[in-house]
């Protein structure tokens, strides 16, 4: 069976993140978020895969190229203009000659795909939706369903008042060729707000697949924080072996006196000097240097990120090559663009996101 993955927004709730590179690049334990997608995939035997891109499509490409190391086939779309969830599947179409996939590319999850293929065969759906439950679906899609499953009525980010399930639209879809017909060519159209809505009023046999598997859609910085955590804390176990330790990169330095309170992952060639303290779930990627008497807790710092002398960092997210300076605090939620400079006695507080490149002069903000 083919999938159609779809990886061309611009994930702008993820800026400054997103500035540079996409959201399916961003790594998630030092690996791009699309590398466990596909993983993902090639588990369940799915290995012929389109990617539909618009945002900054090279350096998915760049990486991927025609998929061999990671153990599928991947073909390329670009869309000029972003053409929406429908949109972007329309223009795959040629690819499509029987039931098949799609998926948003910022779904983490353990769902099982081929019991849900096999669901949406056996009631012969022309389109089988999974939902998941959440605690808050306001944000969301609603699906309501008839006891059998069969959808019944589709609510999009309702009001609390109106909210009568828990059960949203997972961003994972299997489905028939012929409803490609029905979305016109070249237009930015919604497959939840339009495609289904219509094959809904036309009575055609739609489906939902519920499932209590792990699942996260990686939209916000608080999610991608999350996202880290869970798999560091072993809650998806089948999507990634946490070891519950502290698992260190090869050609790693890692003064004798540093504490080192797990679970933390080291990428490889850091340098972590005398004092230093890392409380996980903390994640550092390759060639991070921590400099003597830091503390990082609850952090993910990418490629080449250096912490100054007795910098705190604690619950944020910090891009390639950051420089966090001496004495310097980057609190909660903080995000960090790539190659900003926080120069040294700064105390950024809760949320505050930077741009790539800005550069902070020293001692300049205490809030
Ligand atoms: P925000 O801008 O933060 O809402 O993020 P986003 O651009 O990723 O949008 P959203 O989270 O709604 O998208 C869900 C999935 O669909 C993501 O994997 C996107 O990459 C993808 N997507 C959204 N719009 C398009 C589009 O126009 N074309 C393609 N190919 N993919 C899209």
């Amino acid at each position: 069976m083919k999938a159609v993955i779809l990886v061309g927004g611009e994930g702008t709730r993820l800026r400054p993140l997103t500035c540079n590179i996409t959201k399916a690049m961003m790594p998630v334990l030092n690996k791009p978020f699309l590398e466990h997608l596909l993983a993902y995939l090639k588990r369940h035997g799915v290995t012929d895969i389109i990617l539909a891109m618009s945002y900054l499509p090279h350096h998915i490409k760049d990486y991927f190229g025609d998929g061999a190391k990671t153990g599928v086939r991947l073909s390329y779309l670009i869309e000029e203009e972003p053409l929406g969830t429908a949109g972007a599947v329309k223009n795959a179409e040629r690819y499509l000659d029987e039931t098949f996939l799609m998926l948003n590319g910022d779904i983490f999850t353990d769902l099982d795909i081929t019991a849900m293929i096999n669901f949406h065969r056996e009631r012969k759906a022309v389109a089988t939706i999974a939902v998941t439950p959440v605690d808050d679906p306001t944000a969301y899609g609603l699906i309501e369903t008839d006891a059998g499953g069969r959808i019944t009525r589709f609510l999009e980010k309702p009001g609390w008042e109106e909210v009568t399930t828990n059960r949203i639209n997972a961003g994972i879809y299997v489905l028939e060729p012929d409803i490609l017909a029905r979305i016109p060519p070249k237009k930015t159209v919604s497959i939840e707000r339009e495609t289904f809505q219509q094959l809904l009023a036309r009575g055609k046999p739609m489906y939902a697949y519920s499932s209590t598997a792990y699942w996260l859609d990686m939209g916000t910085p608080e999610k991608y924080l999350r996202l880290n955590y869970d798999l560091l804390l072993g809650k998806a176990p089948s999507l990634f072996n946490a070891t519950g330790g502290v698992q260190i990169g090869g050609g790693s330095q890692i003064d004798p006196s540093a504490k080192i309170e797990a679970p933390v992952l080291i990428g490889e060639g850091c340098v972590i000097g005398r004092g230093v303290k890392i409380k996980g779930p903390t994640v550092l990627g390759p060639e991070c240097e921590i400099a003597e008497g830091a503390s990082i807790e609850g952090a993910v710092l990418w490629n080449n990120v250096r912490v100054g002398k007795r910098a705190i960092l604690r619950n944020c997210i910090a891009a390639d090559h950051c420089q966090i300076h001496e004495a310097s605090q980057v609190m909660d939620n903080c995000v960090l663009g790539d190659k900003v400079v926080v120069g040294k006695n700064n105390k950024l507080a809760q949320g505050t996101r930077i741009r790539p490149n800005k550069r902070i002069a020293p001692g300049s903000i205490s809030s």
